[in-house]
C-alpha cells in the first residue's frame, strides 16, 4: 500500500530523510513552505493541502517556528494521521496542547545521516500500541539504527546522537588544521582525513563484538612511543573531562529549550 509523506518545511533534515527514503517504492512525499525550493518532489503552497495529502506529516521546521506550525495545523484536517517531530527541545506534551491527546505523535531525535541510512535516532510516542507508530519505528530502522527512549533520555540522546556528527567534524578540523604545515591542497587533505576516520571506524566495526575501546586503543600504543605521548598529555590535561563538558553544554541548552520553550 501507498503511503503519502508530507513534509512541513523542506530544509537539511527533510533533505536528508527523503534522500534516505527516496528509492522506498510504497512512499510518496511532497512538502509544504513557505517559498518552494529546489525539489523533485510535488510543493503545496497551502498547509492544509499538504495535509489532505498526507498520511504521515513531519514537522520539519525550527523549533521555534513550531508554535507558528502547530497554530496552522490545528485548524487542518488531521484525523488519522500520523505526526512525527524531530524539533530539539519539544516534547509529546508540547504538540499535544496544539494537536489534542488524541493525535498520534512520534517524537524522534536523528541526526543528518539519515540521508546516508546511518542516523543513530531515538523516538517516543504518545500510542505505544498504534500500529502507525510501530511503522514510523520500522521506517527509522531503515534510515539507520532506531531505539525506543523515555522522554527523559532526549536530551542527552541530542547532545550525542544530535549534535554528535559537528562535534566529531570539530574534532577532525582540528587534524586538519595541524596538517596545514604540510601545505597540501585542502580536498587532498579532506580526502586522507577521510581515509583516517573510515580505517578507524572500520577498526571499531571489525573489532568491537570481541573488545572494548580501551583495548582498541591500547593496540595502536606501544609502551614509551608516539601514541602513548599524546594519550599522556590526553589524561594529564583531562581532555576527556573538557569533552564531556562540550556535550554537558549541548544537554543543557536542550534542557533549557524545553523548560523555556525558546
Ligand atoms: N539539522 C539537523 O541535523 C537536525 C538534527 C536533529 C533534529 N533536527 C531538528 O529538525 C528540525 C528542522 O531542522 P533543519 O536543520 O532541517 O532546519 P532548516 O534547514 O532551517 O529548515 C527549516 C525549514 O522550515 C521551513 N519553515 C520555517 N517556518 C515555516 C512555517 N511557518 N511554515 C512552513 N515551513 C516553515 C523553512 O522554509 P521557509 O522559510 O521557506 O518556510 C525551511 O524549509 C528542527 O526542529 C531541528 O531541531 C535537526
Amino acid at each position: 500500500m501507498q503511503v503519502k509523506h508530507g513534509f512541513i518545511g523542506f530544509g537539511n533534515l527533510a533533505k536528508a530523510v527523503y534522500q534516505g527514503l527516496k528509492e522506498e517504492e510504497e512512499i510518496e512525499f511532497a512538502y509544504f513552505a513557505r517559498s518552494r525550493k529546489e525539489a523533485d518532489i510535488p510543493y503545496y503552497g497551502r498547509m492544509e493541502d499538504l495535509t489532505a495529502f498526507a498520511d504521515v506529516i513531519w514537522l520539519m521546521v525550527k523549533p521555534q517556528d513550531l508554535s507558528a506550525v502547530l497554530e496552522q495545523l490545528k485548524t487542518c484536517d488531521r484525523a488519522g494521521k500520523t505526526i512525527v517531530s524531530p524539533a530539539a527541545g519539544r516534547n509529546i506534551a508540547f504538540i499535544e496542547r496544539y494537536l489534542g491527546k488524541e493525535q498520534l505523535v512520534v517524537r524522534i531525535m536523528p541526526n543528518l545521516a539519515m540521508a546516508y541510512r546511518k542516523s543513530v535516532t531515538a523516538f517516543a510516542t504518545n500510542q505505544p500500541e498504534n500500529e502507525n507508530a510501530t511503522e514510523i519505528f520500522g521506517l527509522l530502522g531503515k534510515l539507520g539504527k532506531a531505539v525506543q527512549l523515555e522522554e527523559n533520555g532526549f536530551d542527552l540522546f541530542t547532545a550525542v546522537f544530535g549534535s554528535g556528527p559537528a562535534f566529531i567534524l570539530s574534532f577532525i578540523q582540528i587534524f586538519k588544521e595541524k596538517m596545514q604545515e604540510f601545505n597540501l591542497p585542502g580536498p587532498l587533505l579532506d580526502e586522507l582525513l577521510l581515509e583516517l576516520t573510515q580505517g578507524t571506524t572500520l577498526y571499531f566495526a571489525q573489532n568491537q563484538k570481541k573488545h572494548s575501546i580501551e583495548e582498541l586503543i591500547r593496540n595502536i600504543t606501544s609502551k614509551g612511543g608516539t601514541t602513548q605521548a599524546g594519550l599522556d598529555y590526553f589524561r594529564t590535561h583531562e581532555i576527556g573531562k573538557h569533552f564531556e563538558g562540550i556535550l554537558d553544554a549541548a544537554r543543557k541548552r536542550s534542557e533549557e529549550m524545553s523548560k523555556n520553550g525558546d
